[in-house]
């Protein structure tokens, strides 16, 4: 019987067949007879996730001074059915990743159908055609348990398998590009002895040439020229590796505006990922008690950072909001903590800031679940028969991806306290983490496992009209500035609800006026690092009761000019 893999949007494709895999190697043979014969280098991107699709795009897009190609691209996935129908929707020109970003779908489009210098495969053998592989499969960080990085371990799985095949099928001389976020050490001491033991076993006494640059790709609306136009970091097992990446990203990449930095070894450029990666984290982590510290104190946090944020010298302290998710930052540190004991052997416990940020960022969300709690108690109503209304699910503003994102954490915590929880975004159809919690991100590595009670969220979905999200819901909790959040108006929220509501602010969003005429009209606000609005509250229901008696409460707001 045919198993199939189906689309995003619902379309089935069978898988392969046995003999299909012969007619799809004549075919790209055919292919890359007549792309060779333009005189185009052959390059194939392995891994068409988030990364590798747009990267193999932005590869068949280069061209040389006339304005003529001069990449031909075979972007390579495994027929799975979870991800094969990548391909055939490639081939037809169509985004496998959706975006914020316009040009993720143009250019595409442009290199496949018009320029005809892109296509997909599901066959390792394509690799026997290639002068370039770029290895874009994913790296993940196994943790075990939630907030302890350090119970966990770097998941080399698809990486190792990735580089065996290459090892298996690659021309000696072609170059191998691994963009993978890997555990610092891994190209000299993981990938090196794979491919060097298989072209062993093939006879072949050429050293691999193996280099890395690692992506600093930004997924949202300058998706592809954070791919193109940004600087790279790349370094080569040998001299002749390094040459090959330094001059093969100076073709496909915009490196005159943007230059290389090429550095004399491997590890030196996976330990700039990492530690970029670490740094970020960290600062990010470093307000989460202040952030408390700020609640507590009648501070708001929002306004000091603004205040900071002047100094040219503190111009990137960032608010962390309800966590930090996205696939990079609640992983990367824990792979270079990984390498220093497997694979450089010290035993030694020199990491206390990198574990320390990465299980203060993981934790961080289930303080909203407490928010939410005390500002419903606050208006006599129990959490556990509540109805709260997230708003976002994405890790950041105007982007679909939910990848770690804090509004799931707390979902699943006011769930395990007997909330009934709705969510709306505009960026999200289907939020995957729920909807196959059994499956995804893989089987058994679901953040379910962590919580109670989760198996009823299997039946979550995502609202996308935000009026009817609304109604006769207890709690909203802005989780993501997304554009649509940062305006609401309290009157029609309220309105919309049917009567006051706790509102709790994660991010910053609402500005004081309007904090104060959530409170006007009977509503209970909380908010990360929003300390003053118990400040707001006292001075609304002061003056609330210096107005006469007979004055009805929404005249009396209105009279207050909120
Ligand atoms: N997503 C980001 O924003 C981002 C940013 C910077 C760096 N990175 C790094 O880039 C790397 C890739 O990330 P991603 O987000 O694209 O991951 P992803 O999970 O979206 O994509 C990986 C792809 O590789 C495929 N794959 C796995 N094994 C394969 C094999 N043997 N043959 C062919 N295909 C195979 C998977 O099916 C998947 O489609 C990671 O190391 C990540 O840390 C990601």
């Amino acid at each position: 019987m045919s198993q199939y893999s189906i689309s995003p949007t619902g379309e089935k494709f069978p898988l392969p067949e046995q003999e299909d895999y012969s007619r799809e190697f004549e075919r790209l043979e055919e292919v890359v007879k007549s792309q060779r014969a333009f005189g185009r280098e052959i390059v194939l991107v392995m891994g068409l996730g988030f990364v590798g699709a747009v990267m193999a795009a932005v590869i068949a897009d280069a061209k040389d001074e006339k304005g003529n190609p001069t990449k031909f691209v075979i972007g390579m996935q495994r027929p799975s059915t979870r991800s094969f129908w990548k391909i055939p929707l490639f081939n037809r020109g169509i985004s496998p990743v959706s975006s914020e970003d316009p040009e993720v779908p143009l250019l595409i489009d442009r290199c496949v159908n018009e320029k005809k210098t892109l296509m997909a495969t599901f066959i390792y053998d394509a690799l026997k055609l290639a002068d370039v592989v770029v290895v874009d499969v994913q790296c993940d960080y196994l943790k075990e348990a939630l907030g302890n990085v350090l119970d966990g371990r770097a998941d080399m799985e698809a990486l190792e398998e990735s580089l065996e095949i290459i090892g298996q099928h690659i021309r000696p001389e072609a170059l191998i590009l691994i963009e993978t976020t890997v555990a610092p050490g891994t190209t000299e001491q993981v990938a090196y002895p794979i491919i060097k033991k298989m072209f062993r076993k093939r006879g072949i006494g050429k050293d691999p040439l193996i280099a890395h640059s690692f992506e600093r790709v930004m997924p949202g609306k300058n998706y592809v020229s954070s791919i193109r136009d940004f600087w790279r970091v790349c370094s080569g097992v040998n001299e002749e590796a390094t040459r090959r990446v330094a001059e093969f990203l100076s073709e496909v990449l915009n490196t005159e505006k943007f230059p290389l930095t090429v550095l004399d070894r491997p590890i030196e450029s996976e330990t700039a990922k990492i530690v970029e990666n670490s740094f970020r984290a960290t600062i990010l982590a470093f307000l989460d008690e202040w952030s408390v510290f700020a609640e507590q104190n009648g501070v708001d946090l929002i306004k000091v950072i603004n205040a900071i944020k002047v100094r040219p010298t503190h111009s990137n302290i960032i608010f962390p909001g309800p966590g930090i998710g996205g696939y990079c930052l609640p992983k990367d540190g824990g792979l270079g903590l990984w390498a220093y004991r497997h694979i450089h052997g010290f035993e030694d416990d020199i990491f206390k800031i990198t574990p320390l940020a990465i299980n203060i960022n993981d934790t961080r969300a289930l303080h909203v679940a407490q928010l939410t709690r005390d500002a419903l108690r606050n208006m006599g109503r129990p959490i556990a028969s509540a109805e709260i209304l997230v708003l976002g699910a994405s890790y950041r503003e105007d982007v679909g991806d939910t990848r770690y994102s804090g509004s799931e954490l707390i979902v699943r915590r006011l769930t395990e306290m007997g909330a009934e929880l709705r969510v709306h975004d505009p960026y999200v159809l289907h939020w995957w983490e729920f909807e196959k919690q059994d499956e995804y991100p893989a089987s058994s590595r679901s953040l379910k496992r962590f919580f109670r009670g989760q198996e009823k969220l299997k039946d979550l979905r995502v609202g996308q009209d935000l009026k009817k999200a609304f109604q006769d819901t207890d709690a909203v909790i802005l989780s993501v500035r997304h554009k649509h959040y940062m305006n609401l108006d309290p009157d029609e929220v309220v309105k919309n609800a049917g009567g006051p509501i706790a509102v709790i602010d994660c991010f910053g969003i609402l500005e004081d006026e309007n904090i104060r005429r959530y409170f006007e009209l009977g509503c209970e606000v909380k908010g990360l690092g929003r300390g003053h609005v118990k400040r707001i509250k006292d001075q609304v229901r002061e003056a609330k009761s210096q107005l006469p008696l007979n004055i009805p409460l929404q005249f009396a707001a209105d009279k207050m000019g909120g």
